[in-house]
């Protein structure tokens, strides 16, 4: 697994952050090392689509990014007829995820397709649908008419499990769980430095919500059952029935 180091040499001038070549080289060490209990998020993950994944289903991870969830829910509740279905709009993350999935032997069908989630989304047959730290990275302006696309386009029963990084609910805690995130990073090797100027870079790009919108905009959009699976700090993890 190539080191992310992107942000270890001062830049003068900083991109926007974004999901092209250079990211998607290093983003399994990227996760691995800014998001706490990634690995343990994973397997919960798999675990309860263990128990939405409906046999010959079809589950859908937008925002799938290298293939990490697909992969690891496969391996863990086997053979169901289902196709998983990632869906992305990098190019280079997809390119990745293809060739990180061509060393797995599959129990299900898989799908890629290359799609703008600021669009909506095209699902049939859903059962589980995943959003794991991505709609944090789709434009407020098109998040509501998202989440209630994916809400309208599950199967009754169907499940959304959504994975994001959330504002504290008042500015005193904001800044605490933030502070103590950067701890975090700091504890797996990122210097302070790299972490400045990541953050400079997400600025405008990575728009979190309160834990409490987040929840709103899933009861909304019509999820019978929400409840939070979950938390650390500023991240939450997020289980929504239909
Ligand atoms: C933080 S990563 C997701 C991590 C991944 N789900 C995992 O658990 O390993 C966000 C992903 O969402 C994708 N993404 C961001 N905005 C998107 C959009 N508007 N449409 C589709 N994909 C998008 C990015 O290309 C990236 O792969």
């Amino acid at each position: 697994m190539s080191r992310d180091e992107i942000y270890r040499q001062s830049q003068s001038f900083l991109d926007d952050f974004g999901f092209g070549e250079s990211v998607a080289t290093v983003f399994d060490d990227m996760l691995e090392r800014s998001v706490p209990f990634y690995a343990e998020l994973q397997r919960m993950i798999a675990e309860m689509a263990g128990d939405f994944a409906m046999p010959h289903t079809r589950i859908y991870d937008f925002g799938c990014s290298t293939g990490t969830t697909l992969i690891g829910l496969d391996q863990a509740i086997g053979p169901r007829g289902l196709t998983l279905v990632g869906v992305d709009n990098s190019q280079e993350m997809l390119a990745k995820c293809r060739a990180k999935m061509a060393g797995h032997a599959f129990a299900n069908a898989v799908e890629l397709t290359r799609a703008d989630l600021n669009q909506g989304v095209v699902m049939e047959n859903a059962s589980l649908a995943l959003m794991i730290l991505t709609l944090q990275f789709v434009r407020p302006l098109y998040r509501d008419r998202l989440v209630r696309a994916i809400h309208d386009g599950l199967e009754e029963n169907g499940a959304l499990v959504l994975v994001e990084k959330v504002l504290g609910e008042s500015s005193l805690f904001n800044r605490s769980f933030i502070k103590y995130y950067y701890e975090f990073k700091k504890r797996n090797g990122y210097t302070e430095l790299e972490i400045a100027q990541k953050r400079e870079a997400l600025e405008n790009v990575l728009v979190p919500y309160k834990l409490a919108e987040n929840l709103e905009m899933l009861e909304s959009a019509g999820f019978r059952y929400v409840d939070v699976f979950f938390k650390w700090y500023n991240f939450v993890g997020i289980v929504a029935v239909k």
